[in-house]
């Protein structure tokens, strides 16, 4: 095990209900601002239970907040934010709402523009404490201090970290029945590739991360069938929520190496195309997995046998199966898992070899997968 440091400070408050205790959590003498997507929450009741929840107490709102959050989106948030002095932040919605408010928390007690702090985070001085009340489980952004951002103008979108946890987050299992049901599979599929992400590298690191890890996909792939019977079903849902957060707020990756390179690869493909990030994972991981199938042998084997329960065959046929198996269990989630699908072809395969290569910092556990990789990545789930 490699050593490491840990801290995680969010406060997480779970269950039916919970909205209502965000009156005690945020101090009574913030300035307050309050930020949210397009409207879901208006829809769902939400929005109704924050305010209620709010009573009494002045705050800004901002709305507005899209998908893959824009910096251009971001940038109106922080003058906003800078007008009316505002000490304090409460997103409200999904992932997106919750990592724009992560860059909204770090730039307005700055002088620089927000990209430049996407770029390199340490030119933040100065981070606003925030809160999440999560209604989409998927990112993980309620309990950690990544952020993804994109930018219009350059069609890039890149991930970076803030210096502090979310304050607390809220996460009330109703408030994700209204969720239409791809965005269910983007966030079953985003959640299981963020555990294979630090899980799928070498075997042998840590048992105790290898059994965490392996629970958690052991529980989504128990799981997604009960939630796509019934997506009211309080338990499923529950679990699949608790699952999302756990996934991505350190505790499953401690010591152990990492990869992230499906992640990488993916953000490129939403950001040439749109395409949505859990969906852009369920194509790019299994060719990350074939291609790198000789680095990842002992851990694709383990993983065939304690997740899917193939224990016949020889190590290549196996580590192939146990490959099959987990598309087999994302097109059950109704995602596509190859690029034709999407109409996506060589173009963009080149373009996006063209972008590593310009940027030469290899990515994957072994810091191996540059742009000539990517390409041959690509092309492995191109059809
Ligand atoms: O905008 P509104 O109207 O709120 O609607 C949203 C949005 O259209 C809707 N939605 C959210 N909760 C809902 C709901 N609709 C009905 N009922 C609800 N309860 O869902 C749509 C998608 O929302 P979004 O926040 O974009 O989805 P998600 O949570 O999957 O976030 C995706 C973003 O997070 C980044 C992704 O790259 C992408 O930009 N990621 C962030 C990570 C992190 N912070 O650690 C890690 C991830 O790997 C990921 O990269
Ligand atoms: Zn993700």
């Amino acid at each position: 095990m490699k050593n490491f440091t840990f801290q995680n400070t969010t406060k997480l408050i779970f269950g039916k209900g919970t909205i209502e205790k965000l009156a005690k959590e945020i101090p009574s003498n913030a300035r307050l601002m309050v930020t949210f997507g397009g409207g879901s929450v208006k829809k769902n009741g939400v929005y109704e239970q924050v305010t209620r929840a709010l009573a009494g107490r002045e705050f800004v709102e901002f709305w507005g907040i899209e998908p893959n959050p824009r910096v251009e989106t971001l940038r109106r948030a922080v003058a906003l934010g800078k007008e009316k002095n505002i000490d304090y932040l409460l997103a409200v919605g999904g992932g997106s709402v919750a990592d724009g408010t992560k860059l909204i928390a770090a730039s307005i007690r700055c002088a620089i523009d927000p990209w430049e702090i996407v770029l390199d985070a340490s030119k933040s001085n100065e981070i606003l404490p925030y809160a999440i009340v999560m209604t989409l489980p998927a990112t993980g952004s309620e309990m950690n201090l990544n952020a993804v951002i994109s930018n219009d103008a350059t069609d890039e979108k890149y991930g970076f970290a803030v210096s502090h946890h979310p304050e607390f987050s809220i996460l009330d299992p109703e408030t994700t029945f209204s969720l239409p049901d791809e965005q269910i599979a983007y966030g079953i599929c985003d959640t299981y590739v963020h555990v294979a992400e630090q899980y799928m590298t070498t075997a042998g690191q840590s048992p105790l991360m290898d059994r965490w890890a392996e629970g958690i996909l052991l529980t989504l792939i128990e799981t997604a069938p009960k939630i796509r019977a019934n997506k009211h079903d309080y338990n499923a849902m529950a679990d699949y929520m608790l699952s999302a957060a756990m996934a991505l707020n350190g505790y499953i990756g401690l010591g152990v190496t990492q990869d992230w390179a499906t992640h990488d690869i993916g953000h490129e493909l939403t950001a040439l195309h749109g395409i949505s990030h859990g969906q852009t994972l369920a194509i790019v991981m299994p060719g990350v997995w074939r291609v790198m199938k000789a680095q990842k042998m002992s851990k694709l084997l383990q993983y065939g046998e304690r997740v899917w329960g193939i224990v016949d065959g020889t190590d290549a046929e196996r580590a192939e199966w146990a490959i099959e198996h987990t598309e087999k269990f994302f097109r059950s989630l109704g995602l596509a898992t190859r690029l034709a699908e999407l109409n996506v072809g060589e173009k963009t395969i080149a373009e996006i070899e063209r972008r590593f290569t310009e940027r030469g910092n290899a990515c994957g556990e072994g810091r191996n997968i540059d742009g000539k990789k990517t390409a041959e990545i690509l092309r492995a789930c191109a059809k």
